[in-house]
């Protein structure tokens, strides 16, 4: 199939909602074929109206078992592994560091920053062996400005920045890109189960005066998924609309 992604194989975490689910869409018809991965059940609905080249599989991105069978899938089921997007997250506890709690905290953690490391850690020696790929990850803007009672967000998604340029370096010389994007404002089905008159306050802060579409960042993630950009390495790239230009 001809396209961007012409004979790769993806696997995209947190792809039954939102951003993943607009990046599993666009990766296929881009001509990849792609594991589209989330805990929800949605990834068996968005499989199903992609339809061919793509499998749904269930994994906690938080479990390192999980995380190596959705590999082991890309590679039994489609010969190897390209690209990984680690994107699932959550938002978790909201409340202000000072009465968060250490469940909270953990489950935020583990859910955002620990999937991400799992990823990394069990997608680079499969790539090592085929001679490169490509590893994106979802961080925010969260990750370079606070917002208010996410300490645990705030902080889980500054350590994917950290551990995409730690990866990043380590492995450049093998033909292996590690690059993060930090989406700000966008419509997808964790901002909707956000409070409204917190949301306004973003967006109207937002130069641009809007949330951006999840296909927005999808065609972000394609490029930084593709050979097009080949010489981009440990990037954080900013999708915010000028939000912390400000
Ligand atoms: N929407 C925004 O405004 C915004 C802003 C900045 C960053 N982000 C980031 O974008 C990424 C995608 O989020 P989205 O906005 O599309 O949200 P979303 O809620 O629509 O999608 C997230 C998906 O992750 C899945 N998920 C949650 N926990 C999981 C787990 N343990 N294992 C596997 N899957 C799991 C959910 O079921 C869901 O389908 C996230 O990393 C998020 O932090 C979003």
């Amino acid at each position: 199939m001809a396209g961007r992604l012409a004979g790769k194989v993806a696997v995209i975490t947190g792809a039954g909602s939102g951003i993943g689910a607009a990046s599993a869409e666009l990766f296929c018809r881009e001509g990849a074929k792609v594991v589209i991965v989330d805990i929800s059940g949605k990834q068996e609905d968005v499989a199903k109206r992609i339809g061919a080249n793509c499998l749904p599989f269930h994994a906690d991105v938080s479990k390192g078992k999980d995380v190596q069978a959705m590999l082991a899938k890309a590679v039994s089921e489609f010969g190897r592994l390209d690209i990984l997007y680690n994107n699932a997250s959550i938002i978790g506890e909201m409340n202000l560091a000072g009465e968060y709690s250490e469940e909270g905290y953990d489950q935020v953690m583990a859910v955002n920053a620990r999937s991400v490391f799992l990823g990394i850690r069990y997608a680079i020696p499969l790539m090592l062996k085929q001679g490169g790929g490509s590893i994106v990850n979802t961080a925010s803007m969260a990750s370079v400005v606070a917002f208010h009672a996410q300490i645990a967000y705030c902080g889980a998604k500054a350590a994917v920045v950290m551990m995409t340029k730690a990866a990043a370096t380590e492995y450049a010389g093998k033909k292996i890109r590690v690059n993060a994007i930090l989406p700000g404002p966008i419509k997808t089905g964790m901002t909707a189960g956000m409070d409204q008159a917190a949301l306004d306050v973003v967006y109207k802060a937002t130069p641009m005066g809007r949330m951006a579409e999840a296909s927005e960042v999808a065609n972000l993630a394609l490029f930084l998924a593709s050979d097009e950009s080949s010489f981009i390495t440990g990037s954080t790239i900013l999708i915010d609309g000028g939000y912390t230009s400000l």
